[in-house]
């Protein structure tokens, strides 16, 4: 858990960003009635969808710490990774008279007819990080630039291994993906897949367990155990002769549970080196396991930056005004286009973790130790 040192960071930051997202000037009226007075001490739901993961807890923290900082009163569940449970407590909430929502979907496409009630009762929606899928009942989408993601862990890879300096391998890899009702999945495999495609062409990459097709790859729920199971699998029924040289892992409790895999095939020692493993949330476990030189890399998305994007968007949906989006193309969620605001992703190893966590108020370094 990150300190109250870096929380206070963490609202300060988030003020500036919401200033700036203000300032930029594009929070013009929408021109529907200013509903100020009506807003005033509103309660506001988020829904995240697990406390297993250590990224949605600082989510759903920073998530209320910007919304009180505008004058809110604030609703947080957390589904624990099941869909039904997620739905009952959306329900809940809009009986309970929030007035606006905020959600991180469990199952994209498990929300249809809660979220007509939440049309029903005016309550605006923001899909926050997973975009929910097939309804038009989703106003917003606060996130990541996805593909990006997908983009950095590949070419991490890529650069790692050499092939973009002369090296021509070939070199073993194995892909993980993350759950296939997440709709950010596919954007985060596409992301490396586009980078990898020209060297598995040239041979030079290797799918030696001949599993590349996304459905043969997924992790649901994005669990780790899961992905160990896999890679054991894997390993037992691939690598009776040679190594992997990389694993593809979309998130950082993944490629724990593939760490934990390899380790007990015996990587991890100077005659068999673990791979290059990549990863995604610098969640504290990882960052420790790059730093020890396990873990090779990960993908930072502060969640800062991201819940002070969604808190201005439902903040000024509320208040009559249009979010600033950057992004009125990529997200069809199968009804229609729903506007975005993108934030960059940043990829972090051994090398730029102090700068990137750390002097970023991320983390401290006693808590790395
Ligand atoms: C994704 C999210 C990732 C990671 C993953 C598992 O939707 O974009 O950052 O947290 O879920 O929780």
């Amino acid at each position: 858990m990150r300190t109250r040192r870096a929380a206070l960071t963490a609202i300060s930051g988030a003020a500036a960003l919401a200033l700036t997202l203000t300032a930029c000037g594009q929070s013009s009226s929408g021109g529907s009635k200013e509903k100020t007075g009506d807003v005033k001490g509103a309660t506001i739901g988020i829904a995240m969808p697990t406390k297993s993961s250590e990224r949605w807890i600082n989510d759903g923290n920073d998530m209320v710490k910007n919304l009180e900082a505008k004058g809110y009163k604030t609703k947080l569940v957390y589904g624990e990774d099941d869909p039904s449970t997620q739905v009952s407590q959306i329900e809940n909430l809009i009986t309970q008279g929030v007035k606006g929502l905020i959600i991180a979907a469990i199952d994209n496409k498990s929300l249809n007819n809660v979220l007509q009630e939440a049309k029903q009762a005016n309550i605006p929606v923001i899909a926050y990080d997973r975009l929910i899928l097939g309804t038009p009942n989703v106003d917003y989408y606060a996130s990541f630039d996805n593909e990006k993601v997908g983009t950095l862990q590949g070419t991490y890879i890529v650069h790692k291994l050499g092939l973009d300096s002369g090296k021509t391998g070939p070199f073993n890899i194995e892909l993980f993906a993350g759950s296939n009702d997440d709709n950010n999945t596919q954007y985060f495999f596409n992301g490396a897949m586009k980078v990898f495609q020209p060297y598995i062409d040239k041979k030079q990459l290797v799918v030696k367990s001949g599993q590349t097709k996304l459905n043969q790859v997924t992790t649901l729920r994005w669990d780790g155990a899961t992905a160990q199971k896999r890679m054991e699998d894997i390993l037992t029924s691939t690598y009776t002769s040679g190594k992997v040289d990389a694993v593809l892992s979309p998130y950082d409790g993944i490629s724990i549970g593939i760490i934990a895999a390899l380790k007990s095939d015996g990587y991890g020692s100077a005659s068999k080196p673990l791979p290059v493993i990549t990863g995604q949330d610098a969640e504290l476990a990882s960052v420790k396991s790059i730093i020890a030189g396990q873990q090779t890399q990960t993908v930072f998305k502060d969640s800062r930056k991201e819940t002070a994007v969604a808190v201005s968007m439902v903040d000024d949906v509320l208040h009559g005004k249009k979010p600033q989006v950057n992004d009125t193309t990529t997200y069809t969620n199968g009804s229609k286009v729903v506007p975005a605001y993108l934030l960059q992703p940043v990829s972090v190893d051994k090398t730029n973790y102090e700068d990137v966590l750390v002097k970023g108020g991320y983390y401290t370094d006693s808590q790395l130790k």
